[in-house]
């Protein structure tokens, strides 16, 4: 190892700040065992050993945004789209509590066949079985998120997907940098938790922008931060990324545990799905959350931002009892 890398990775242990250009030499470590150690270290040091799962339900693939990098894009016809109504995903979250999660995370493309009203009466019924919830509904504005909270959502996941104004808007049309972090600050200012993150990989995305993007992040600062390696999907119009992102994913992951030691940190599907023990090895480079699927096994195939999604075929069932034993087995707690 370089010797300027384990000073790095020294000041970052003790300091949890790095500068820009200190950030970009660990993400362009050659071999980043010593970075996903360290993280680790941090991750035991902060919080311990507990896991986090998070019950996820996707409840609809319908979506009016059409991002470039995917494949629930409006302007993907070969989808088919699917809608949970109210009472049904009601009844999903009572199935995800009795398997022992504390937490529902309702997630959806941005449609608006869910109203307001038909969100507040999902909301607080869930709410009523003294569970946690968050929301992961996309960009909706200061009265609407206001309004979920009074009903009872606790926590909002929106990705900012990359800070880099010029990618941004490439590859999502009709929407702008600007928007997506003014809803951030929106959904921070309302009280609750908040959850951002990054796609890594995407073509043309450079280590600087990831720099970049990992200060924005520490800059909210947000509560939970998930990082998803870009997987190309055939059925949406952006160039073919070449190379797997699994690795880099795990670099951006590691250096946010450094930055930012306390905050929550899945170890994501998408890592798992270039990867056949990716949220292992994320939860040993940092991670301390997990969010199995908790969606009708029907409906699974359906959702399919990327392609070689895992779990497609098994039960919500399948999935908490599944995830349980990877957890266990690497000496690791649920909590
Ligand atoms: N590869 C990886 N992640 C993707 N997302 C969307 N498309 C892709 C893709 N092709 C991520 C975005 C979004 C989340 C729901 O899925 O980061 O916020
Ligand atoms: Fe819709 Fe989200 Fe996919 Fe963009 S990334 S098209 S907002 S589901
Ligand atoms: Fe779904 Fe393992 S978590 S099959």
């Amino acid at each position: 190892m370089e010797k300027d890398e384990i000073l790095l990775l020294e000041k970052a242990e003790k300091t949890h700040n790095l500068s820009e250009e200190e950030i970009l030499v660990l993400l362009k470590m050659q071999d980043a065992s010593p970075l996903f150690k360290c993280a680790d270290n941090v991750r035991k040091l902060y919080i311990g050993g507990g896991v986090h799962l998070r019950a996820l339900i996707e409840f609809s693939n319908y979506c009016k945004r059409n991002c470039l990098y995917c494949g629930l894009r409006c302007e993907n016809k070969k989808v088919q789209r699917y809608r949970i109504e109210p009472e049904s995903i009601i009844e999903l979250a009572k199935k995800a509590k009795s398997y022992g999660y504390k937490t529902i995370v309702l997630q959806s493309g941005e449609d608006a066949y869910y109203s307001v009203e038909k969100l507040a009466f999902i909301i607080s019924e869930i709410k009523k079985l003294d569970i946690a919830l968050t929301l992961s509904i996309g960009e909706k504005t200061y009265e609407e998120y206001k309004a979920y909270k009074e009903a009872g959502a606790d926590r909002y996941l929106i990705r900012i997907e990359t800070t880099d104004e010029k990618l941004y808007s490439k590859f999502n049309p009709q929407m702008s940098l600007k928007n997506r972090m003014l809803c951030i600050e929106n959904i921070k200012r309302l009280g609750y938790e908040v959850g951002s993150g990054i796609i890594a990989g995407l073509p043309r995305q450079t280590l600087e922008s990831i720099a970049k993007d990992i200060l924005y992040l520490k800059s909210i600062p947000v509560d939970m931060a998930g990082i998803g390696p870009f997987i190309y999907h055939p059925d949406t119009p952006i160039e073919k990324s070449e190379g797997n992102f699994f690795e880099l994913s795990l670099k951006i992951m590691a250096v946010l545990r450094l930055l930012m030691p306390s905050i929550n940190i899945p170890a994501t599907t998408a890592m798992e799905s270039l990867n056949p023990n990716g949220r292992i090895l994320a939860l040993q480079s940092g991670a301390n959350v997990v969010m199995p699927n908790a969606t009708e096994t029907v409906y699974r195939k359906f959702y399919e931002i990327y392609p070689g999604k895992i779990c497609l075929g098994d039960s919500p069932k399948h999935c908490r009892f599944c995830i349980e034993g990877k957890i266990t087995s690497i000496e690791r707690t649920i909590i």
